[in-house]
């Protein structure tokens, strides 16, 4: 049985797969596929080990007449069209968990960086402008006593929120349900979203892009912030609507942005990427060592179950493959 995979991933991951008896083809490119190579590369294969990148559509799926399983070498999952995969009976898993601390302490980098101008005063001392120490020189925001605004509490939301441990912070947070272990250890407080965009001094966003969460935070929301809000977003671009950010920013409606994701990947507005208040990265959330080797392990894992006809871990269209199938 085929295994199509479309970028080189961890040697662990390919390792588990070829050793489960699987031919492996992979794609050797650092770009993501076209429509067309998806389509060629699942035409024949059993399983498909995708990236976030990588648009996995209903014509891509069609084409996979062999097709069991997309496992897809992320935690989000948007770049596929889960309901057509569901309707042609393809399992569709992912690789949550092993992300989690990766993504929540990058999220902690970006508030940093941006609140304490990390990335400016590095700038600033590289370029041989630092003449002594004075007393205005790039002050930032402290921490403590601030208040973190978490929006989605779920894995990342909540791991983001347990390591403000130690500064001291009032976290709140947004969520369709409560989240126990927040509110136990924390002391954490779920609130509407207004409220939270209003009374919150940092906000990190940790939803997963769906219908629902696409432009959640636009224009009417960034005027509800504090002129001193720091944005944080590790999640999905889509989930922000980057011009009316870009608009906010500039007219000083908020002090700034940490951004590891984007709204057009791999594009970057040169908007954003002039701004010294905007700290950027290059969708690095889950960009560790040992997270990208447990995301390959956990892809593989899910591919050979299926072809070996094992329920695996981490279906995310469980519920319909099993009324359909
Ligand atoms: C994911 O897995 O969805 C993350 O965005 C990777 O960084």
């Amino acid at each position: 049985m085929k295994v199509f995979v479309t970028r080189p991933i961890p040697e662990v991951g390919l390792r588990i797969l070829k050793e489960a008896g699987l031919e492996v083809v992979v794609r050797e490119s650092d770009l993501p596929p076209s429509e067309e190579e998806l389509i060629e590369g699942v035409r024949d294969a059993n399983a498909l080990l995708c990236l976030l990148t990588d648009k996995v559509t209903e014509r891509v799926i069609e084409s996979g007449k062999k097709l069991r399983i997309i496992s897809n070498y992320a935690v989000g999952y948007d770049n596929i069209d889960v309901e057509a995969a569901s309707r042609h009976g393809i399992i569709v898993t992912n690789t949550p968990g092993v992300l989690t601390d990766a993504t929540a302490e990058l999220a902690w980098a970006l508030l940093f960086a941006v609140a304490r101008r990390i990335v400016e005063a590095d700038r600033f001392a590289r370029m041989g402008k630092f003449k002594g120490w004075h007393p205005t020189l790039l002050l930032g925001f402290e921490l403590k006593g601030k208040t973190l605004g978490i929006i989605g509490a779920g894995r990342i939301g909540t791991a983001m929120a347990l390591k403000s441990m130690g500064f001291e912070m009032r976290i709140i947070y947004f969520s369709r349900h409560h989240n126990e272990t927040l509110e136990k250890k924390v002391g954490a407080q779920k609130v509407a979203l207004d409220e939270l965009l209003s009374s919150s001094d940092f906000i990190s966003i940790h939803v997963p892009l769906t219908d629902e969460t696409y432009h959640l935070i636009g224009k009417r929301e960034i005027e509800l912030m504090k002129p001193t809000a720091i944005l944080i977003n590790t999640s999905r671009g889509a989930v922000i609507d980057e011009k009316a950010l870009i608009e906010a920013l500039k007219e000083g409606k908020i002090a700034g942005a940490g951004l590891d994701v984007f709204e057009n990947e791999p594009h970057i507005p040169e908007a954003l990427r002039k701004m010294d208040n905007v700290v950027i990265t290059p969708h690095i959330g889950s960009a560790t060592y040992r997270a990208r080797e447990e995301m390959a392990v956990m892809a593989a894992r899910a591919i050979v179950d299926v072809l070996n006809n094992r329920i695996p871990q981490h279906i995310v269209n469980e519920k319909d493959i099993l009324e359909c199938c």
